[in-house]
This record gives C-alpha cells, structure tokens and sequence, in this order.
C-alpha cells in the first residue's frame, strides 16, 4: 500500500523517496514546493502546505504508512514553529487517525536534549532552541495519538544527516543516506508491540552521547561510522546542540 512522505522536496525526503521507490514502494510525495530533482518513477506528487488541514488529510487516505518529514528545519520565530511544526504536526497525526493509517513516523531532532553538555553520561529533555521546542511537542502529540488512537507512532531524534562527516561533531551525530533510508524503513514497517517508541537516529558512529534504545526493536542494523572518516577535527563544542545551543533566542 502507498507511504505519504512528507517534506519530499528536502534534503531527506529526495534521497528517500528515491530509495524507497527503488525498492518499489508506491509513494505520495507530499510538499509546499515541487522537488528540484523530479519524481521518483511511479510517485504521485502532491503540492499541499501542513498548515491545510484538509489537504494533508486527503493526502492520508489510502496510505499504510506515513514519514512525516516536512516542516522549519531551523531556528526561526516561535509562530513559524508553532504553525508548521506544531499545528502541522497535529494535521498529520489527525489525518492518520480519521484515514486509518496504522503507522506514523515523525522526524524529531537531537536538538531536544541540545543544551546537555557534551561531558554528561546522559541526555534528559534540554531543548536548545524554538526550533527544538516545537520538535519536544512534535513528539509529545506522538505520544498521546499513539496511546489515544489506533496509530503507532515512531519518533527519530535525527542526528546529523550528511552524505560524509564534515565537522568534528559529526563524529558522534553523523546519519548517512543509506543508514537514514534504513531507519526509516524499519520505523515504518516493523512489527512492534508498543504504541509508541523514541529512537536516535545516527549511524553506528564509534562516538555517541546518546543511547541506541529502540534500534534492536526495530531492527535497524546502521552500516556506516563515522569513525571511517579521518582529519575532520576535534571537538570543541560544550553542548550536544553545537551552535544551536550557543545561539540566543530570535526576536
Ligand atoms: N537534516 C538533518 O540533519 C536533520 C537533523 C535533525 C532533524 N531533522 C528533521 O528531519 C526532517 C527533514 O529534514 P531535511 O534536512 O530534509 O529538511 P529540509 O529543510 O531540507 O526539508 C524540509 C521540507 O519541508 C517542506 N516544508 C516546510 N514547511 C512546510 C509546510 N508548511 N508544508 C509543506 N511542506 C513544508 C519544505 O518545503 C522542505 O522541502 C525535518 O523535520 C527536520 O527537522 C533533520
């Protein structure tokens, strides 16, 4: 049956929808823009902004699975967070609970525990940014949909999605396309017994601030370290949020 992938037009949403198609996946491919790079063959495109309501909401119906990826992928105004992030994430879990889709995935971000500090043994909720509010609340409608209606809902705090490592950071945040396309998939089609599940979405870097609960639930094996990479520096961040958390408020 058909996957919704929203945000398709973005930097993860180009590289999975090819990845998924290529494992012959029927996708609607849902964006407030067109993608730069084409459709994937056999993908139905679908122009609707998060903040429609009724779009993403017909957008749903019919679909088995839905990765909810669109939305403000940086620190801006907290109405731009609350309008696409927040109010956007909410249309998409509603629209899966009135269309019937059994599964939804939502792109959360490390950037919730960003203002920990890079020495600490773990990562409590510490948003470092509205950007990063909005994602807290993203995951907080997950959890309520999940337990309130027939949904299951997987949230992926991403870590730092690049083709290659380019900052010393990435030594501990670096996702690679492939390890991204694999989580993905898993969080979209494995068989779990909770409602609801929080994972880290990293590759399986020799580096980590944060723990790998969920990976064997859903049996997302990454294959790409970024370790292999060498000369990419050493670490002077103070906080698991890098800039974002150095960065004051907007406004
Ligand atoms: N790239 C990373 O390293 C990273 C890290 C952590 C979390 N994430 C999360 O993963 C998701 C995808 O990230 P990305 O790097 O591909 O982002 P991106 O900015 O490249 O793509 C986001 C897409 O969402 C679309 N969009 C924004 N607002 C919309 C709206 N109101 N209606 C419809 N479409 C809208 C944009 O047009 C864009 O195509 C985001 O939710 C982001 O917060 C990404």
């Amino acid at each position: 049956m058909t996957w919704l992938i929203t945000g398709a037009a973005g930097t993860i949403g180009c590289q999975v929808a090819a990845d998924l198609a290529a494992r012959g996946i029927p996708l609607r491919l849902l964006d407030q823009c067109h993608p730069d790079t084409g459709l994937s063959a056999g993908a139905e495109f679908v122009q609707a902004d998060l903040r429609d309501q009724a779009a993403i909401e017909k957008a749903s119906a019919g679909c088995s699975a839905v990765i909810h990826l669109a939305g403000v992928t940086h620190e801006g105004p907290f109405a731009a967070m609350v309008e696409h992030n927040i109010t956007g994430t909410h249309h998409v879990l509603e629209a899966a609970r009135r269309q019937r889709v059994p599964r939804v995935v939502l792109a959360s971000s490390h950037h919730v525990t960003g203002m920990t500090p890079v020495s600490a043994s773990a990562a409590p909720l510490a948003p470092d940014s509205f950007y990063a509010v909005s994602k807290v609340a993203a995951e907080s409608l997950g959890h309520l949909y999940a337990h309130k209606t027939g949904v299951q809902v997987i949230a992926i705090r991403i870590g730092s999605y690049r083709s290659h490592p380019s900052e010393p950071r990435h030594r501990v945040t670096w996702l690679s396309p492939r390890d991204a396309t694999a989580l993905l998939y898993a969080a979209a089609t494995r068989t779990l017994s909770d409602r609801f599940l929080i994972v880290y979405g990293t590759s399986s870097n020799a580096e980590s601030w944060w723990p790998r609960t969920g990976w064997d639930v859903l049996g997302y094996r990454p294959v790409d370290d970024a370790g292999q990479y060498s000369a990419i520096g050493s670490l002077t961040d103070r906080f698991m949020g890098g800039a974002f958390a150095d960065h004051d408020l907007p406004g």
